[in-house]
């Protein structure tokens, strides 16, 4: 079990496979991103971290570390077109639909002057970093001293029944009862272990929680979602599409007989000042 964790920590933080294939472009991401279109209550994230920007005055300097497809970046670039918006990433794929100013740069080791930044962005992308300390010692370097950064990331206890389904779906194509857990992306900086990484740096913690309940009526979303976790394929002890093809069956039966699936999500924000 640890040599299996050890070995699913190596896969997750993996640059090639991170800039060369999960993040190469936004099609994985953006399946994970479209599931919250079926959750209730919905929650305006670009909103809530714009509304989190308030105190940030004209002119103030805002990057977002990890932007990704630019979600967040596009959105604030509408509701403060003052703000002086930075988008970076590792992965130069990812970066291609986002607009400029944008940058290839690594969250460990960031191209910004110390004390230079306003606000520093960091969303669903620290479980990604192989050293999170230095992560979030580097984010602390680059803000002002009355800056503010603002993480998120999910609960250990996002979206159980995702894994239970892919568990089950897997013991059906291995014929073994219950398969191999599925990997973790998140499970190195969860909602429950980020305050203890941030804490080193920041004294004012606020968590924002996101509680809600995902339900779809057609299989599809959920299957794309399980799908986005294509770039990871070899670190399941099942064969991938097997697996999904397996996941989309147990999926159609539920439906057909109880009218809906159900996938319990608990996301959060975090908002540190020192
Ligand atoms: C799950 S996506 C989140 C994207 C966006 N922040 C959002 O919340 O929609 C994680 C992003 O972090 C980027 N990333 C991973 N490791 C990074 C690192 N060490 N430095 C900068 N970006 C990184 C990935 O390439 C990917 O685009």
């Amino acid at each position: 079990m640890t040599e299996l964790s050890a070995a699913h920590d190596a896969a997750v933080t993996d640059r090639v496979r991170l800039a060369g294939s999960a993040y190469s472009s936004d099609r994985d991401l953006a399946a994970r991103q479209s599931l919250y279109q079926w959750q209730t209550p919905r929650y305006d994230l670009p909103g809530i971290v714009a509304e989190q920007l308030g105190g940030v005055r004209g002119r103030g300097r805002v990057v977002d570390v990890g932007c990704g497809n630019g979600k967040f970046i596009q959105r604030l670039r509408q509701d403060r077109p003052d703000l002086d918006l930075l988008g970076l990433d590792i992965a130069p794929g990812i970066l291609a639909s986002v607009s400029a100013p944008v940058a290839v740069a690594d969250v460990t080791r960031l191209p910004l002057a110390t004390g230079s930044i306003d606000a520093a962005l960091a969303l669903h992308m620290l479980y990604h970093v192989p050293d999170i300390p230095q992560a979030v010692k580097e984010l602390s370097r680059v803000v002002s001293h009355d800056g503010l950064v603002i993480a998120s990331t999910n609960s250990e206890r996002d979206k159980a029944e995702l894994g239970d389904l892919w568990q089950r779906a897997a013991g059906d194509v291995l014929g073994t009862g219950r398969g191999p857990a599925r990997i973790s992306l998140s499970a190195r900086f969860t909602l429950e272990k980020a305050p203890s990484f941030l804490r080193e740096e920041f004294g004012r913690l606020e968590t924002i929680g996101l509680p809600g309940i995902v339900t779809v009526h057609d299989p599809e979303p959920v299957i794309a979602h399980m799908a986005s976790y294509r770039a990871w394929a070899d670190q399941h002890d099942v064969p991938f599409d097997a697996t999904i093809e397996r996941a989309r069956t147990i999926l159609v039966d539920h439906i057909a007989q109880h009218g809906a699936f159900e996938v319990t999500c608990l996301g959060g924000i975090l908002v540190c000042r020192r």
